[in-house]
């Protein structure tokens, strides 16, 4: 599914992120940077020992929850890797909700400032992290919409889903925005 937002376009596929040819893609990482399974274990393990090299040169402290950091992208097609650390669900009355949309906003705020016309992003949160994928979908897609209709950018913003319940759930909640929005 796409939708048109301004001159943009929003758009949804089920498959592998590390495989996307784009500008940039957002690794789910952890707040040190160091690495793990799903999402983070693929990009580390296609794109090489580069991407964390330079995000531990770069970003000694890390990165706090609900923000993202940048690198290059070592062997992946892609030109940058975002890390985007989304928050670790916990009942969804600690900030869940305004750390998910943190880590997304930044995420393409970090893509505009570096040029690139093409971002893909994963699910954040709802691996490891056990975000629920209804509420995270509505959350991740609105976040989207509402930077699309501020910046006009990134001229392309696909959501990339690893199976077919995430992408029904994101499919289902984009067509209800796309209702609501008038896209
Ligand atoms: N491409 C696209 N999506 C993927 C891929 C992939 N190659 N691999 C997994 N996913 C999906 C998962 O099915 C899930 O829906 O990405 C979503 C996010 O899952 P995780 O990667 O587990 O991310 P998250 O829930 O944010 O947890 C982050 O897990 O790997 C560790 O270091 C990471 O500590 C951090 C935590």
């Amino acid at each position: 599914m796409e939708v048109r937002v301004g001159e943009a376009t929003l758009e949804l596929c089920q498959g592998d992120i590390t495989l996307q040819q784009v500008d940039s893609i957002v690794n789910a990482a952890n707040s040190r940077l160091a690495g793990g399974g799903g999402v983070d274990g693929a990009i580390h393990r296609r794109g090489g020992p580069a991407i964390m090299q330079e995000t531990d040169a770069r970003y000694t402290q890390g990165c706090p929850t609900g923000s993202a950091v940048i690198s290059t992208a070592g062997n992946l097609p892609a030109r940058y890797v975002i890390h985007a650390v989304g928050p670790v669900w916990s009942g969804g009355q600690r900030g869940e909700a305004e750390q998910l949309a943190g880590a997304y906003r930044r995420s393409l705020e970090l893509a505009v400032e570096h040029d690139c016309q093409s971002i893909a992003l994963p699910a954040l949160s709802t691996g490891a992290y056990r975000y629920p994928m209804d509420q995270a979908a509505r959350m991740a897609l609105s976040t989207a919409v509402e930077f699309l209709k501020t910046h006009g950018r990134p001229k392309l913003v696909r959501f990339v889903l690893f199976d077919a319940a995430a992408h029904g759930a994101f499919t289902a909640a984009l067509e209800s925005l796309a209702e609501e929005f008038r896209l």
